[in-house]
């Protein structure tokens, strides 16, 4: 590998607060604002956040300063970056970084389906089409939407058109540039909603459901799901923080930057949760409503409260900005390493890449038109779109976790590792640093294997429900 030629233009970040943004951006999506709320009515609230809680703390943010640490010290995308640090080509840990392009590429291709729902949701709202509307409307509004291949087509090729307007203009100019502006305003408006949520009736009971201690739905798979959704909402296991971290430059802190990120991706999903039930309580409908939590349930209740106009336009926005920071991510893990292996120019990977992607996604725009997707799921019993987001949230984001977190815990040096973890690259490691850093290669090294191994012989159906203790059962 030619070094310093490669090194070269390949951009960096501005600044440190243009990095946290970029990060945030990509860990803050649809995986917190509408995967979330709506496992946390299926799972019963309560517990199952909490251990959600606690996956994040355990499992995510030391995930995520390994991703960090690879891509700031090989300078590289996943691919390269593995290949560096291990010295030799084509080991078994490259295979990470190609999983990683590959879980980009399938996870991009339906996220852009949902992130056009959230456009076409946007101008709804704007154009009041919500509002006299009654409940009984509103839903088939949804599915008129779900089974009309054409209307997802327009919204999938519009959205993947603006990502890739973004990650062309590269990382300053288009990925940190695009983040700096839209977090801040995502951010406020989440604070508004919630504030206006403060004040309806259901507050209350949203904040006792999300917050308050109950077993009564909580079964082992929510368990698991709750490790699994914390890989898709930290962004991790594919390369996307690896990539981000690799335009970071020697003087910022990997520790402090991680725990940020994760803060504030998890303060956004709660948030989101304390926007939507309070609302869903107070007009007496399910929490259970699954997907069409977002889709269904929150359009009644903006069509019948007062400011609902308004409101429904800031959500719906709120959701189109937090999918577009994340799909960012998503595509630059596919361009950053295609211009590292095939030395194409940024341009060309993106037109191509974000063309392959939009047509990989055809299918899942597709996934409720009948004549379409019937053989598909009687085949594999879900649809195109269920099919990648379980394929990509329960297989490929654990394994390649799990392969990151036994990378960095056994086969980089513990020199480097630690190099890389204290305040700033190669500086020295003491105190309660020096702890931390103990307890977290540690949890590298056994815990994160241990739960992703219980993970995946539950999907297997090795475990089962009925062998494991605790948690009531349906
Ligand atoms: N974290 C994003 C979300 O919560 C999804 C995502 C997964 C983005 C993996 C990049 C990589 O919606």
């Amino acid at each position: 590998m030619a070094d310093s030629g490669k090194t070269q233009g390949r951009g960096a970040w501005g600044s440190k607060l243009g990095f946290t943004l970029a990060a945030a951006g990509s860990a803050v999506g649809l995986g917190n604002i509408w995967k979330f709320p709506y496992i946390t009515g299926e799972n019963g609230g309560g517990l199952f956040v909490l251990i959600y809680l606690l996956c994040i703390a355990v499992i995510g943010v030391p995930i995520m300063i390994a991703e960090i640490m690879i891509g700031r010290r090989a300078q590289r995308a996943p691919v390269d970056a593995i290949t560096k640090l291990t010295g030799r080509e084509n080991t078994a840990w490259s295979m990470v970084g190609w999983m990683g392009v590959v879980a980009g590429f399938i996870i991009l291709s339906f996220y852009s389906v949902v992130a056009g729902w959230s456009m076409n949701y946007g101008l709804m709202s704007i154009g009041r089409v919500f509002q006299d509307k009654t409940p009984e409307e509103i839903q088939s509004l949804f599915g008129v939407l779900f089974t009309s291949g054409g209307i997802n087509l327009f919204w999938h090729l519009a959205f993947m058109l603006i990502v890739v307007l973004i990650v062309k203009s590269g990382i300053q100019g288009g990925i940190e540039r695009w983040s700096t502006r839209l977090m801040p305003v995502l951010f406020l408006m989440m604070g508004v909603l919630v504030v206006d949520a403060m004040f309806q009736d259901g507050f209350g009971e949203a904040v006792n459901f999300v917050f308050g201690f109950h077993t009564d739905k909580l079964t082992s798979k929510g368990v698991l799901e709750a490790l699994g959704h914390s890989f898709f909402t930290l962004s991790l296991g594919m390369g996307a923080m690896l990539t981000y971290g690799s335009y970071l430059g020697k003087k910022d802190d990997i520790v402090k930057s991680s725990i940020a990120i994760s803060l504030l991706d998890t303060g956004v999903a709660l948030m989101a949760c304390l926007v939507m039930f309070p609302i869903i309580f107070s007009f007496g409908m399910s929490e259970q409503a699954g997907p069409g939590l977002v889709f269904v349930s929150m359009p009644i209740a903006f069509s019948q409260m007062p400011g609902g106009l308004l409101l429904s336009i800031l959500f719906f926005f709120l959701l189109f900005f937090a999918a577009l920071t994340s799909a960012v991510s998503l595509l630059e893990v596919v361009v950053a390493t295609v211009i590292d292996q095939l030395g194409w120019t940024r341009k060309r990977a993106v037109f191509v890449m974000g063309s392959a992607i939009f047509l990989f996604g055809v299918p899942s725009a597709l996934s409720g038109v009948e004549w379409f997707s019937s053989n598909w799921e009687a085949l594999f019993g879900r649809n195109f779109f269920d099919t990648f987001d379980y394929l990509a949230s329960n297989w490929l984001l654990p394994l390649g976790g799990l392969m990151i977190a036994l990378f960095v815990g056994w086969a980089v040096p513990k020199e480097v590792a630690a190099a890389e973890f204290s305040a700033e690259q190669d500086g020295e490691l003491e105190g309660g640093r020096l702890v931390l850093f103990k307890v977290w290669h540690i949890t590298l090294k056994f815990v994160v294997p241990l739960a992703v191994l219980l993970l995946f012989l539950y999907s297997v159906g090795v475990i089962t429900e009925d062998m494991l203790p605790g948690v009531a059962s349906e």
